[in-house]
């Protein structure tokens, strides 16, 4: 292999990849090295891992993979300031340990109101004042729309919501600008972003926001797709959307899977799945980027959410709804590392 991943697309947007501490030697490495010019914590960034405790940071893995990102010259997103998921339970207790969503006194809830948003931003602006100078890009906020919410809006009544409403998503954004570089871009991030109805959702919410003169750069687009969806046409209208707020757009955690959802029968083993599923899979990775590259003045990054084969979260999944057993195959490099045909397919 003679060619450069992030050399190929360098005229239209950087190509990143999720890491683990642990994938920062040997040939994880290697290929990061060679074919990344950004990358992205996995897990070690998010608020279960640098806050786990109220007033207790936890730097050290994370840190591993800034010094990475500068070593070699990488840009570096940061993934996730705030989220429903793998944030820690103490977030959300009042200080007599009781569950803030309980509450039901209304001068009692105005207060735990007051404690949460003030905790959001204690933890949003010891990360971002310690990582200002390395991070480009912040996934500010994650997840926050939810297409099966009970309320019109589509807004995820997690906590943040059941405590603040949409405060704390304007909090987030102000607090994050308040101390990221200048030039750092600040991302709302998300999955099914492509389809309806929560494509609208998310669109409506923006543009509120941007509206309001919240400071939001860009819309995060996780893109934890599958070979046959969504379609290109819906892939391409969401982009255009955002951008026609005057937001930048990011592919933040693709994937291509090789599955549908649900019901997803896997293979049980990498060996056991068919070259062909590799071609059906190498021509949707083609018309993806020809699709990208397309938008390329619309979209600054697309990162996949791993380097390799051998580590994917979609194993889990695969595992899950299959009683245990099963793999999937989402990237363009395979489980020993080699180059797959969706690689060339996105070179060529
Ligand atoms: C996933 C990680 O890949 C897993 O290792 C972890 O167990 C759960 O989270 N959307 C996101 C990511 O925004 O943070 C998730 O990452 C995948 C879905």
């Amino acid at each position: 292999v003679d060619v450069e991943l992030h050399e190929r697309y360098a005229d239209s947007f950087d190509i990143g990849a999720a890491v683990e501490p642990s994938m920062l030697e040997g040939k994880d490495a290697a290929i990061l090295k060679r074919h990344f010019n950004s990358i992205v914590a996995e897990n070690v960034m998010k608020p279960i891992n640098i806050q786990p405790e109220e007033g207790k940071f936890t730097f050290e893995e994370a840190d591993k993979i800034v010094k990475f990102a500068k070593e070699n010259g990488m840009e570096l997103r940061f993934h996730n300031l705030v989220w429903h998921s793998q944030v820690p339970e103490w977030f959300f207790l009042d200080k007599e340990g009781n569950k803030m969503v309980d509450e039901t006194d209304p001068k009692q809830r105005e207060k735990n109101k007051k404690l949460l948003l003030k905790r959001l931003e204690t933890h949003i602006k010891t990360i971002v004042k310690r990582y200002k100078n390395d991070v480009s890009s912040w996934d500010v906020v994650n997840e926050v729309i939810d297409e099966y919410a009970p309320n019109k809006e589509g807004l995820r009544e997690s906590p943040w919501y059941q405590i603040t409403g949409t405060d704390y998503i304007k909090v987030a954004f102000e607090t994050a600008n308040r101390f990221a570089a200048k030039d750092a871009k600040l991302y709302i991030n998300d999955y099914n972003t492509e389809v309806e109805p929560k494509r609208t959702h998310l669109y409506n919410l923006v543009k509120e926001l941007v509206e309001e003169g919240v400071p939001i750069d860009g819309v995060g687009h996780q893109a934890h797709i599958q070979i046959g969806w969504p379609s290109l046409k819906e892939i391409e209208d969401s982009i255009n959307m955002f951008a026609g707020l005057g937001l930048d757009n990011q592919i933040t955690e693709l994937d291509v899977s090789l599955y549908g959802w649900p019901p997803r029968p896997a293979y049980p083993s990498y060996d056991e799945i068919p070259a062909s599923e590799f071609e059906r899979q190498a021509e949707r990775y083609d018309q993806l980027f020809q699709l990208y590259e397309k938008l390329g003045d619309k979209i600054s990054s697309v990162t996949f959410w791993g380097v390799a084969d051998n580590h994917t979260w979609l194993n889990d999944r695969a595992e899950e709804y299959n009683d245990g057993v099963g793999v999937d195959a989402p990237f363009v490099f395979d489980n020993e590392y080699n180059v797959k045909p969706a690689f060339w397919a996105i070179i060529d």
